[in-house]
């Protein structure tokens, strides 16, 4: 089996600034890739920024710089985001770099030499006032589908890529790959659009100059779908290798993706890659959108969620639980301040942060601190023991599936069952017995085994409330192997551990 893992989120528009959307599709990724890491896998994680096209030339236009100028101030926010928000990305691409534009410029050039791009005609509904082409069917009432404006029916030179060609074979691969593209839903969704018929595409323009100039013809440039889709390969090196990336993490094994880009990445994207002899990703996922309190998050409404706004307020780990476990993956979901507030007071501070600030403050006031040795189990033991090994196979069966939300709830069950735990086993009446010491010091130790498992397994959710837990536990992780992690008993008796301070602060609703 390989145990190489490559993971990729969309490159992002430098005309927006990052929103919680964003956060969103790069934060499942890192959980993901921090998942494959502690299972041992390399992972290549990768995230960057799309910086070609009208859009950006547009926008750099109205705050009066270059379109440089603006990607190299927009892409800041971006990168110190993400560092924000914990993200471990091992690249970022971005679509100015030379290694990118060359790679893009050779998977041109090696499609042309297949016989599969042509120089044509396209026709198309053009708005003057917006400078965009719209097809036919995007056209409301035969006018401007973003300003409503009149268009006219223009014509301009333009290379195509003969995706025609290969409607029979996407729709082969896409039948023999159920895994291809998930959730299901969305493979029957791009099936029957494949089914319906493919015409070539368009793949340059001439309307505009900031992007790729196409080989050997600077009048157009390289259509921006056809550019960024091709970072994913670029940033391994394609064509040249120089790392050995590219033989070593392609095919990629998720293209992680909101549900709007989806057509891109299932039929464009695979169909360049069937052209040029590359071998296709082994998943392209898409999640759904999420709307802030019921309504389309858009600058217009000025209820765009500013995620740093939100680590500031709550701290990145309750908006990483909180992300994640609301909504299934895959689903569109509601962002609310009183959801979050809710998942924050009710899982997180009673829960999880109860659970460790009652055992650890009982080690403290039985055994100074001392982690006692176990003794034979109980059959009170029992239905939490028994729990365990369920919950890593299922934790590990939902992360495989990017069912997150059910891998948390997995997690959670674990904790209240720890919770419930104290409630059966009454440790403050045990501490009454003298000759009951030895089934206290077996209670304390299974309460805090059991969180050395929680905090293993929240971690590539929530890195830094992992950590806090471990050091409370006082465990070295690096000390421990995968197995050791994994089994229980890792935690070894006469352990200090330290009296937990609140993981999460309970917060009052204003
Ligand atoms: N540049 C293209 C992607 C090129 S990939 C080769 C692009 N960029 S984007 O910045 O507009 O969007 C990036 C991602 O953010 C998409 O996956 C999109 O689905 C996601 N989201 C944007 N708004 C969102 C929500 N409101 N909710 C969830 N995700 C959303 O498209």
């Amino acid at each position: 089996m390989s145990k190489n893992f490559y993971i990729t989120t969309p490159i992002y528009y430098v005309n927006d600034v990052p929103h919680i959307g964003h956060a969103y599709t790069t934060l499942a990724c890192d959980v993901l890739a921090r998942y494959k890491k502690s299972r041992g896998y390399e992972v290549f994680f990768l995230t960057g920024t799309d910086e070609h096209g009208q859009k950006v030339e547009k926008a750099a236009q109205a705050a009066g710089e270059t379109p440089l100028e603006l990607a190299d101030r927009v892409v800041k926010r971006f990168q110190s985001l993400w560092e924000k928000l914990n993200i471990e990305n091992t690249d970022f691409i971005r679509t100015t770099q030379e290694r990118h534009k060359e790679g893009v410029r050779e998977l041109f050039r090696r499609i042309e030499a297949k016989g599969d791009i042509y120089l044509g005609e396209y026709e198309d509904w053009y708005c003057t006032p917006c400078e965009t082409f719209w097809t036919e069917t995007q056209l409301l009432d035969g006018n401007c589908p973003d300003c409503g404006r009149p268009t006219d029916k223009l014509k301009e030179e333009s290379y195509f890529f003969r995706m025609s060609k290969y409607q029979e074979q996407l729709i082969r691969h896409i039948e023999e790959h159920p895994d291809f593209i998930q959730p299901k839903s969305r493979r029957n969704e791009v099936l029957n659009f494949v089914k319906e018929g493919l015409r070539d595409l368009s793949i340059s323009r001439t309307t505009f100059s900031w992007g790729i100039p196409v080989p050997g013809n600077d009048a157009h440039v390289i259509y921006v779908w056809f550019d960024a889709l091709t970072n994913y390969i670029t940033a391994l090196g394609y064509p040249h290798d120089p790392d050995g990336n590219f033989a070593k993490f392609w095919p990629v094994d998720a293209h992680v993706i909101g549900k709007d880009i989806l057509r891109f990445h299932t039929v464009y994207w695979p169909t360049f890659l069937l052209a040029a002899g590359v071998p296709l990703p082994k998943k392209v996922f898409a999640h759904g959108w999420w709307t802030v309190e019921g309504q389309k998050m858009s600058k217009s409404l000025r209820n765009v969620v500013e995620p740093n706004m939100l680590i500031d307020k709550y701290g990145v780990d309750a908006i990483r639980y909180f992300l994640l476990r609301e909504v299934p993956f895959g689903l569109d979901g509601d962002f609310s301040h009183a959801a979050l507030i809710h998942r924050i007071n009710s899982d997180l501070a009673n829960d999880l942060g109860n659970l460790m600030s009652r055992s650890s403050a009982m080690v403290n006031k039985y055994f100074d601190g001392i982690l006692p040795e176990p003794t034979a189990a109980d059959d009170m033991d029992k239905p939490l023991l028994d729990r365990i090994p369920g919950t890593l196979r299922g934790v590990d069966d939902h992360m495989d599936a990017m069912a997150f939300n059910k891998a948390l709830q997995l997690i959670w069950d674990l904790i209240s069952a720890g919770n419930k735990y104290i409630d059966d086993t009454a440790p403050w009446a045990l501490a009454k017995d003298e000759s009951l010491r030895p089934r206290l010091g077996t209670v304390m130790y299974n309460l805090m085994e059991i969180q050395r498992l929680v905090a293993l397994l929240i971690e590539p959710f929530m890195p830094d409330t992992a950590q806090k837990m471990v050091e409370i536990l006082g465990i070295d992780p690096a000390s421990q192997s995968l197995e050791e992690k994994g089994a229980w008993g890792g935690l070894r008796p006469g352990t200090r551990i330290q009296k937990a301070t609140p993981l999460f602060p309970r917060i009052e609703q204003d």
